[in-house]
């Protein structure tokens, strides 16, 4: 589908709600940028981890955030980021330790401040389609793209599991949905979608088919 650009679509939702694979079919169809915001949350409490600082340890977390260049980029239609000069691949920011962190890292308002700058960068740069948790509400509320997409807690912890991969979700999202600093919410004007019982080629249909109709 052709769009004028440059566009901005804001896709959010609770942990393994499917988001990824979606927003990155979007993009690839709408020719955007597809980035993950929770990847640069990830990336910083890789980061953190690596410098042998406790996440708990908020001041010293803010102390290195100070100290820490990012640089956020784009590889085939796929935002990239680089922190503290690693380029950060999937095994690093998926691993157990990073998963058991992330959320109290992200739950730190300067944090936040800080990746939603960046957040802000890229799409001043390029149309984007980027998914997280505070997207419509927070990094872009100006855009008539939200989308909220949603699954029951059954089916997100039998996707998660089934990626093999080892991540305690309903405490991330407990996390997520009652820190004080940008929690995770439904934009006001955001279409919910819930994918419990949709394929994502359904699920990409009422994104491009809303978007179109708005457009
Ligand atoms: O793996 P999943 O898709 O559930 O999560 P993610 O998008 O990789 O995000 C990992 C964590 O980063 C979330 O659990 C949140 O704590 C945090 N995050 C956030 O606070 N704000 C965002 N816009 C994106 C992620």
């Amino acid at each position: 589908m052709s769009v004028e650009h440059p566009i901005i679509v804001a896709i959010d939702g609770p942990a393994a709600s499917g988001k990824s694979t979606v927003a990155k079919r979007v993009a690839a169809e709408l020719g955007c940028v597809f980035v993950n915001s929770g990847g640069m949350y990830r990336a910083f409490t890789w980061w953190v981890l690596q410098n042998d600082i406790e996440p708990s340890d908020t001041v010293s977390v803010i102390e290195l955030l100070g100290r820490t260049e990012f640089l956020c980029g784009e590889e085939d239609g796929v935002g990239t980021i680089t922190v503290g000069g690693t380029r950060m691949t999937r095994k690093e920011m998926a691993s157990t330790q990073v998963n058991g962190q992330v959320s109290m890292i992200a739950s730190i308002p300067e944090v936040r401040e800080r990746l939603v700058g960046e957040q802000r960068l890229y799409a001043s740069r390029t149309s984007v389609v980027m998914e997280g948790r505070d997207i419509g509400s927070v990094v872009f509320p100006e855009t008539p793209f939200k989308f909220y997409i949603d699954a029951s807690p059954e089916v997100r912890e039998a996707r998660r599991r089934a990626e093999g991969i080892d991540d305690a979700i309903a405490e991330r999202d407990k996390i997520d949905s009652s820190r004080k600093a940008s929690p995770l919410v439904i934009a006001e004007d955001a279409l919910v979608i819930d994918s419990s019982d949709l394929g994502v080629d359904e699920v990409v249909a009422r994104v491009i088919g809303s978007i179109r109709e708005r457009l």
